[in-house]
């Protein structure tokens, strides 16, 4: 755990744009975003996991670690999560290549990815992700604004649905869960 904080902090300072964090999601938040993934049964991909705090949480929930891939694009993070969670797929590789790693009818796609921070990865990794998702498959999204990291015209436009889970105060900064999923028909 303090090794984990470290590993965080030092990445934090070096890429600050890219992780947009102070220091790692605590345990609270960390189940709070994967509620619900004890009802699934087809595959998860977290994207954005970091140092594996909503990886463990994923897993706890009874997600097998074959049914799991994560989509993490700093190389020192990807060889820690390899270490911690064997059998997990963990891939060096973007959010936004969600659609190109042979998977379909996601079940769940679990965000840590700064999409407020940084919109311009609002439409590249939410776009690619509703192809691959199952037509009920849920996408939660980690904040820290009140805001959703989805805008409301692009909600409009994907057809997605927003709606707030929940506050966790005792977050560092405080967290917000938004999840996702496609308008009923
Ligand atoms: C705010 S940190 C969240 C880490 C972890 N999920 C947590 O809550 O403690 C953001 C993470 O997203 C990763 N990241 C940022 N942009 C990404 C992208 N486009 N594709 C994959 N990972 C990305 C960063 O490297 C970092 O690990």
């Amino acid at each position: 755990m303090a090794i984990d904080i470290a590993v965080f902090l030092s990445e934090a300072i070096r890429r600050p744009t890219q992780i947009a964090a102070i220091a790692p999601s605590s345990a609270r938040t960390a189940r709070l975003i994967t509620r619900g993934l004890e009802n699934t049964r087809g595959p998860v991909v977290e994207i954005g996991p970091g140092t594996g705090v909503f990886t463990r949480a994923i897993l706890a929930r009874g997600v097998d670690p074959s049914r799991l891939t994560l989509l993490e694009m700093n190389p020192l993070f990807c060889e820690h999560l390899r270490e911690k969670f064997p059998g997990v797929t963990v891939l060096n590789r973007t959010a936004q290549d969600i659609a190109d790693i042979g998977l379909s009818d996601i079940s769940a796609v679990v965000s840590g990815v700064p999409l407020l921070a940084r919109p311009q990865l609002q439409r590249a990794i939410v776009v690619p992700a509703l192809k691959v998702m199952a037509r009920d498959g849920v996408m939660t999204q980690l904040a820290y604004s009140r805001k959703s990291p989805l805008s409301e015209t692009m909600q409009a436009e994907l057809g997605v649905t927003s709606r707030h889970r929940g506050t966790v105060w005792a977050n560092l900064p405080p967290a917000r869960i938004f999840e996702y999923t496609r308008h009923q028909q």
